[in-house]
């Protein structure tokens, strides 16, 4: 496992916000505050337009895990995709990019409010020996939080540049689900190692497949590989593997794009359970076939970064 020389952490300057709901240093706008109307204090347009790049030096490999449709298990693999890497000694951080439907603080099992550091920065919260930054931390988990889009874009941008996330080999950016603000949001502040598609199996869901490479080749990001999530059904008696949806989908979806394929995660019970009480299968599971899928996908997605080396020398789809 490489580390990254330690470079210059420049602080970037906070982004203004037209209130601060939550955390003072993170200006998110919910739903209670959009019901009247909001004045018009946004950031003039030109300023939208002209996004600064934020380096994070530190970070050696930043990955979106995105797909084009939701609910295929995004969250569930970048959770426990981030243990797997974690666990093979990689410095790993997950950013909870989802500023919709944050669901890492339920899936890590952690609900507490960051603290501030002494340069003005919030620091991450440390989980299954993940750094995790959520604007649900921020928020109360039933609020429903609407977004403007310069405030969602300055707030993605904070979660990335006012976050003390350190030396790591590896962020994890949790997306939410399509083709849509965040995705660009966040190609737009930082120059992404590259995106994983989680899919699941059916046609229905590949053809989102296409949507999400699609969105990231305008984007100019590289796609690093395909995950097919749920993809059979592994009897817990008897270990049979039954293929529930169509076989290969994602295998073949990877091929006709010339992606690469980084494996399969079987679609279980205990998968969708630990998710739930805050310990990811493969943390709570570090030996169970379910997280041994995991690891493959880890070490083959290890692979493929190794291969190509240097973001800079990724070749864009
Ligand atoms: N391999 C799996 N086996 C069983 N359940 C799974 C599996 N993967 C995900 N799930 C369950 O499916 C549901 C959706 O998963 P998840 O929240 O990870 O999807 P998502 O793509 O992040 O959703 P969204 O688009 O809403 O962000 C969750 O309840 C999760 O526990
Ligand atoms: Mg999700």
């Amino acid at each position: 496992m490489r580390f990254l020389k330690k470079g210059d952490d420049k602080k970037p300057k906070s982004e203004s916000g037209s209130e601060t709901k939550g955390h003072p240093d993170l200006k998110v706008i919910s739903g209670s505050q959009i019901s009247g109307r909001q004045p018009q204090q946004q950031a003039p347009p030109q300023q939208q337009q002209q996004p600064q790049n934020i380096t994070l030096p530190n970070i050696k490999y930043k990955i979106a895990v995105a797909s084009g449709k939701g609910g295929v298990g995004k969250s569930t693999v970048a959770t426990n995709l981030a243990i797997s890497l974690a666990n093979a000694g990689g410095a790993v951080g997950l950013m909870d990019a989802d500023a919709y439907g944050p669901s890492i603080p339920t899936m890590m099992g952690i609900q507490e409010q960051p603290k501030v550091s002494p340069e003005r920065k919030l620091v991450p919260l440390v989980r299954h020996n993940i750094k995790l930054m959520s604007i649900g931390f921020m928020v109360p988990e039933e609020q429903a939080m609407i977004w403007r889009g310069p405030m969602l874009h300055s707030s993605i941008r904070q979660l990335l540049s006012d976050v003390e996330w350190g030396e790591l080999d590896y962020l994890i950016i949790d997306l939410p689900p399509g083709t849509g603000d965040v995705a660009l949001s966040l190609t737009q502040a930082i120059p992404l190692t590259g995106a994983l598609i989680v899919t699941t199996p059916q046609d229905v869901a590949l053809a989102d497949v296409r949507r999400g490479v699609a969105m990231f080749e305008r984007l100019g990001v590289p796609i690093l590989g395909i995950i097919e999530n749920m993809s059979y059904f592994l009897c817990p008696h008897c270990n049979e593997k039954t293929e529930i949806f169509r076989k290969d989908g994602g295998r073949n979806m990877s091929e006709r794009f010339g992606v690469e394929f980084l494996g399969q995660i079987p679609l279980d019970a205990e998968v969708c359970t630990a998710g739930d009480i805050g310990v990811p299968i493969v943390a709570g599971h570090p030996e169970s076939p379910q997280s041994e899928a995991f690891g493959t996908v880890a070490q083959e997605l290890e692979t493929v970064l190794e291969e190509t080396g240097d973001e800079d020398e990724l070749t864009i789809l």
